[in-house]
């Protein structure tokens, strides 16, 4: 038969185990529940791309998961306006439209791409039912990580400062 003491102790002690294991596992819960909601988050919208610092300049595109030779990366919603549409410092950021003086404003992740002679994306301008879109895709196997370039032309910093 156990005391009323000796049942004290044995509850005190009880506690001393209890809490320690409930915060341990509430912790490792609340972890695997974000990392779970993470891969979701990305799987459920199919993105390959994320914007972060570039080993460049500023912002620049990363591969979110590996991405295969042909693989289409992104289709982006694109507004064709004029040349005289765009000026300062936006004129870094457009595209080359479906004439000589169209230019192309490319929402998405499009716009952000940085630029190589050695690039790992290629794009081209497809009209689709909705409007104008221009579709990134691979040139090559892209590790996860790995920065996205595409190649801005020749002309494109000879034309600039
Ligand atoms: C379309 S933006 C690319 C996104 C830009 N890095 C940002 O943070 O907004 C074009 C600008 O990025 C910079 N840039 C792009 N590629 C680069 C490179 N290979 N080396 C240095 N700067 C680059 C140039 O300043 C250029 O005007």
């Amino acid at each position: 038969m156990f005391s009323l003491a000796n049942r004290n102790i044995l509850m005190e002690v009880n506690l001393f185990v209890i809490i320690p294991v409930v915060l341990v596992i509430g912790v490792m819960a609340g972890l695997a529940i974000g990392i779970f909601l993470e891969k979701r988050a990305s799987a459920g919208t199919g993105a390959l791309v994320a914007i972060k610092a570039s080993t460049v300049s500023g912002r620049g595109a990363f591969a979110l998961k590996k991405i295969s030779e042909g693989d289409i990366i992104e289709r982006c919603p694109a507004l064709e306006v004029t040349d005289r549409d765009i000026g300062g410092e936006l004129l870094n950021y457009v595209f080359y439209g479906s004439t000589e003086s169209a230019r192309l404003v490319v929402m998405g992740n499009g716009m952000l791409f940085n630029h190589s002679s050695t690039p790992n994306v290629a794009y081209y301008r497809e009209q689709s039912t909705l409007g104008v879109e221009l579709v990134l895709y691979a040139l090559r196997d892209i590790s996860k990580e790995e920065e996205l370039f595409y190649s801005y032309g020749d002309d494109w910093w000879t034309t600039r400062q």
